[in-house]
């Protein structure tokens, strides 16, 4: 009987860090098989990876426990990053139980509440800049040029080796068996990167023996890798005013452009987008069909399935896998804005009978 939870250092062997992990027990999330989401899509074998259910509600904890190892091996001091919300929770949250200093850019008003009350609480100093994500991660690469502060946003190799671990869970737990297909939402393309190396060194290791279309979804309203896989570009056109609800992935000029766009392309994937409303009614279904709940950025993943099986790209007959990569409580504000407003009324048996049943 096995005592300790599964966890990303599970696979310490493949992972690069040379001394105890900062872990506070990331990874080990749980594969769902979603038989009723399954029917309503029309694809024959559904699973979610839901990785909500790290510690701090995001897949980010996977790329931070390596990275921030990886700054205290180095010797490093200060700890730093650009954030659309969820790597900020995260590096606030290692840095601190490191012990070091964290320091946060965040776009400022484009930051789901839950994600700045993590970084605040957990003592980052956390800076709001006047601009967008991609101006943010300028800055804060020139600053970690300029002073000895280790940057941990996803061009960072250690964070990507972290999260290249949901592949390795994912095998595992379908008993070494690849589903056809992984299907994620899309933005700095730092994890549909990650998630490609994860099953190609599996295959690789002789682990399993064959790797699943790496299928990426943005949204309509920042979608420059889809434009990308699209046209058949070398590499995507930044978009100037990424918007959308899936704040998130607002982002116009992902880093990891030139790696995601090799990722899809070399493991027969594709890309999509999905309109806002078309995100929100996945994450409803989610939610009322299977009981996970997640933030908007993460129903993209189900959304584009649903649109990709409907468009008849994606065939019923495949086994897919989508990660859903945030928790619903980081957003509180989007789920007020697209739900129906609590009843309010008198404390009184009629007046309940009423708002009931009527
Ligand atoms: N889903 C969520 C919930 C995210 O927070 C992010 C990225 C992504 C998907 C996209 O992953 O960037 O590797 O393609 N959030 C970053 C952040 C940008 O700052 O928290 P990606």
């Amino acid at each position: 009987l096995k005592t300790e939870a599964p966890s990303v250092w599970k696979y310490k062997d493949l992972l690069p860090v040379g001394i105890e992990p900062v872990s506070i027990r990331e990874g080990g999330t749980p594969l769902y098989k979603c038989d009723r989401l399954a029917k309503k899509i029309g694809v024959k074998e559904l699973y979610v990876k839901h990785e909500g259910m790290n510690p701090t509600g995001s897949f980010k904890d996977r790329g931070m426990t390596v990275g921030v190892s990886k700054a205290i091996e180095l010797g490093m001091k200060t700890v730093a990053c650009a954030s659309t919300g969820n790597t900020s929770a995260a590096l606030a949250i290692y840095g601190a139980k490191a012990g070091i200093p964290s320091v946060v850019l965040l776009p400022a008003g484009k930051v789901a509440l839950g994600k700045i009350g993590q970084a605040l609480m957990h003592g980052a100093k956390v800076i709001m800049i006047k601009g967008n994500f991609d101006d943010a991660l300028l800055l804060v690469r020139e600053l970690c040029n300029q002073e000895p502060i280790y940057l941990l946003n996803s061009i960072n190799p250690y964070r990507l080796e972290g999260q290249k671990t949901i592949a390795f869970e994912i095998a595992d737990q379908l008993g070494f068996k690849v589903p056809d297909r992984v299907v994620l939402p899309v933005g700095n393309a730092g994890n549909i990167t990650a998630i490609n190396k994860g099953f190609k060194e599996f295959v690789t290791l002789g682990i399993t023996d064959r790797r699943p279309k790496m299928t990426g979804i943005q949204t309509e309203g920042a979608c420059p890798i889809v434009k990308a896989i699209k046209s058949g570009a070398d590499n995507i056109t930044p978009e100037k005013n990424p918007e959308t609800i899936a704040t998130a992935i607002r982002i116009g000029d992902p880093v990891n452009a030139r790696k995601a766009l090799a990722a899809i392309r070399e493991s027969g994937g594709t890309a999509e987008s999905v309109t806002d409303d078309e995100l929100v009614q996945a994450q409803k279904d989610l939610a009322q069909l299977e009981g996970i709940g997640v933030e908007p950025a993460s129903a993209t993943s189900v959304a584009g399935l649903k649109k990709l099986v409907d468009a008849g790209i994606i065939s019923k007959d495949e086994t897919v896998v989508c990660v859903t990569t945030g928790h619903l409580l980081k957003d509180p504000e989007e789920v007020i804005s697209v739900c129906i407003e609590p009843v309010v009324v008198e404390p009184t048996i009629e007046a309940l009978r009423k708002a009931i049943f009527s």
